[in-house]
């Protein structure tokens, strides 16, 4: 207590210390587009911050995120806080107008903690204690690790909860490493009793007579992530969310006892991770963000296009990019650099899909440590790389477009179902190892979202009425809290599509009683007679043209006269020789639909036209050449549209009447964007 208040003293000295200095209008501090860099003045003497800030105004850089890895110099001894540095951090980016987002320190903790406490740190899958090189090592079922956390958090909310100057947090950094020591094993027991009650549910639910594996005491259920149980594999995964839950509930309810709520908190995920479920460990944040990196090779507008979709899903709203790659990353294979021009094509990008803040990590190479070859704004020597310029040039066009894109989303008529428990389920047993739940994801949300512009990617169990199509690709468990929201959703007009692999689960892993779709089948009035991974490519035809399906086929049987075929299987391995792909069936204004094979090419394109037809939709600018990617936002009256083209030939657009350029300004009716192009357009007003 006697120290806080020694700390608070300081703070309010420091803060005195800059009282001549103009203060930025707070307004400001928070522009509906936000330009940042990941910032280590704990790596840097005091002297030299100054000159970096000065060179991030000059860019346009409106935000720094800091302090996330620096427990150490937060609190270099047990109890010792220092915090002066921070202040003198925040107030240094508030000379420059640059508004700071506070990291809590935990995914690093320093050294002396972990060895006076080495029950925090993480135990491995072997049974190993995790090392003490790298970071993240930390056991986030640790009680004691979590009080820890709980304290640094609490102090720096003490510190700067009220700090004009501090917009957000981002908790920790990207939740990644589970621990498998006999405490957390008994936590997981825990969580399962409240779970099932009963060890008679448990064994009947995870059928455990088969193997003999049926359990007399909780305390023999195993944490086995290899080959286990299925029913134990997806429990296991779900405890793991949980526990994130709770990790970040901890540093959530210190910083909010003592920060003012204009100060939003958020974490960093990394959007097709499947660690944990991102649905469980949004609830409670403010807003959701992520850590938007290519790694090897260049921007995967689908790919990439959908983790932001996905992202936005998580709480459905507008989101941040708290990290992205300035060029080249030091973490994978090759780390090749992207092209000049396309790092700002990518910001572009992120924005289209409802970024409001796109953060570049880092801004400058710390002289040692771990990461020297990465991309940086501002090289060891403290003057800018070559793509410093082309981020100015981002930042000046974000302050250029923040006011039309200010109280803008995407909204859409389209909605892609994603699932974390099906995804765990697949991966665990493929059956072909080339079947991959997210690349499934993809091979609908490309070619449909080609055609609308905008596609929202969600849970399986949030409300779909608002949507005109819904897309369910590899749904492999359904819930019954799904199967009615999905029922729910057909029979009140809504048209839902299914892909491959979809409803062959239940809640605990296990197979439902009726074939596939299980819940979903007397309203399909079709059902899936056999699956087949496969080995050779296997011709499909029917109402989409003729395409080929290489992975994996389901034979459907129809079992109500009013389900129609729409796909058959050519001749293949004999099972699937004529037999029904596809089939739909119509229910009162809405329609469900199941596909069994995966359609490549001209195929899937007709499938995803036939869908947005049947769902009442039409194609948003049907014209605009291939390479071009459109995105629609809107709110508060305005439309705005974000081109971006990847061809390597310039390329025009005919825009359905005259919108104003919003970067170039004036008033056009269509524009011609060159390779990585970008064109930021508003809909003039009527
Ligand atoms: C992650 C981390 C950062 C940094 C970058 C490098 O996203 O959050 O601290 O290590 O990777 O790409």
């Amino acid at each position: 207590m006697l120290k806080r208040a020694a700390v608070s003293l300081l703070s309010v000295l420091a803060s005195s210390l800059f009282a001549g200095q103009t203060p930025l209008p707070s307004a400001s501090r928070t522009p509906p587009l936000m330009l940042g860099a990941a910032w280590y003045p704990e790596q840097w003497p005091e002297s030299r911050w100054d000159a970096d800030l000065a060179l991030m105004q000059a860019a346009h850089v409106n935000f720094v995120r800091v302090g996330e890895f620096a427990w150490s110099r937060m609190e270099p001894k047990e109890g010792d806080y220092q915090f002066q540095w921070l202040e003198h951090a925040i107030r240094a980016a508030e000379r420059h107008h640059i508004a700071v987002v506070l990291g809590t320190p935990t995914a690093a903790p320093p050294q002396w903690l972990k060895q006076k406490y080495p029950e925090v740190i993480r135990t491995l899958e072997n049974g190993q204690k995790d090392t003490h090189s790298d970071r993240q090592e930390f056991d986030w079922s640790d009680p004691k690790y979590r009080e820890l956390a709980a304290d640094i958090a609490t102090r720096m909310a003490d510190q700067f909860g009220h700090d004009p100057n501090v917009i957000a947090w981002q908790i920790d950094n990207e939740y990644a490493n589970a621990s498998y020591g006999p405490a957390t094993r008994r936590q997981f027991d825990q969580w399962l009793k409240t779970k099932y009650k009963t060890l008679d549910n448990l064994n009947a639910r995870w059928t455990t007579a088969y193997w003999s594996q049926t359990y007399s005491d909780w305390n023999q259920i195993p944490i086995d992530v290899k080959y286990g149980n299925p029913g134990l594999l997806l429990n296991w995964n779900q405890f793991v969310s949980d526990t994130w839950r709770s990790y970040q509930k901890v540093q959530l309810d210190a910083i909010r006892a003592h920060a003012e709520p204009r100060q939003k908190i958020t974490t960093n995920m990394m959007g097709w991770f499947d660690g944990y479920d991102h649905y469980k460990v949004s609830q409670g944040l403010d807003f959701a963000s992520w850590d938007d990196y290519v790694g090897t090779g260049h921007l995967d507008l689908v790919r990439n296009g959908a983790a932001e979709d996905l992202t936005r899903g998580f709480l459905r709203k507008n989101f941040w990019v708290m990290e992205t790659q300035p060029d080249f990353v030091n973490w994978s294979k090759d780390n090749n650099s992207l092209d000049k021009g396309e790092v700002r094509a990518m910001a572009w990008h992120d924005v289209g899909h409802g970024a409001e803040a796109v953060e570049y990590w880092q801004w400058r190479s710390a002289l040692n440590g771990q990461e020297q070859y990465h991309g940086v704004l501002v090289g060891a020597d403290g003057t800018p790389v070559p793509l410093y310029t082309e981020v100015s040039q981002v930042g000046a066009e974000f302050a250029k477009a923040a006011q039309a894109l200010a109280g803008t989303t995407v909204h859409s008529d389209v909605a892609i179902l994603q699932d974390y428990d099906s995804r765990w389920a697949i991966n665990w047993q493929r059956h072909n190892q080339a079947f991959d739940p997210v690349e499934s994801l993809l091979a609908f949300y490309g070619p449909v979202r080609k055609l609308v512009r905008s596609v929202d990617v969600i849970a399986d169990t949030v409300p779909l009425s608002g949507y005109k199509l819904v897309v369910a690709p590899a749904l492999n468990v359904i819930t019954p809290e799904a199967a009615a929201n999905l029922e729910a959703y057909v029979r009140g007009g809504g048209h839902l599509v299914l892909g491959q692999r979809s409803g062959m689960k239940d809640e605990d892993n296990g197979l439902w009683p009726e074939r596939q779709p299980g819940p979903l089948a007397a309203m399909l009035g079709a059902r899936v007679e056999q699956w087949y991974a496969l080995d050779k490519p296997v011709p499909v035809e029917g109402v989409w043209g003729s395409g080929e399906d290489a992975i994996w086929a389901e034979q459907l049987a129809v079992k109500s006269p009013e389900a129609k075929v729409l796909m058959r299987y050519g001749k293949s391995n004999g099972w699937l020789d004529g037999q029904p792909a596809a089939v739909t069936r119509r229910v009162g204004k809405g329609s469900v639909t199941y596909i069994g094979a995966a359609l490549n090419g001209d195929a899937m394109k007709s499938a995803a036209q036939w869908m947005i037809a049947q769902s009442g939709l039409q194609a948003v600018m049907p014209d605009v050449p291939d390479d071009v990617d459109v995105s629609v936002r809107s709110g508060g009256g305005k439309q705005v549209l974000i081109l971006t083209n990847y061809s390597a030939q310039p390329q025009t657009v005919k825009l359905q009447g005259s919108m104003t350029d919003v970067l170039k300004g004036g008033q056009v009716s269509q524009v011609t964007l060159d390779h990585y192009g970008v064109a930021v357009l508003e809909q003039a007003s009527r």
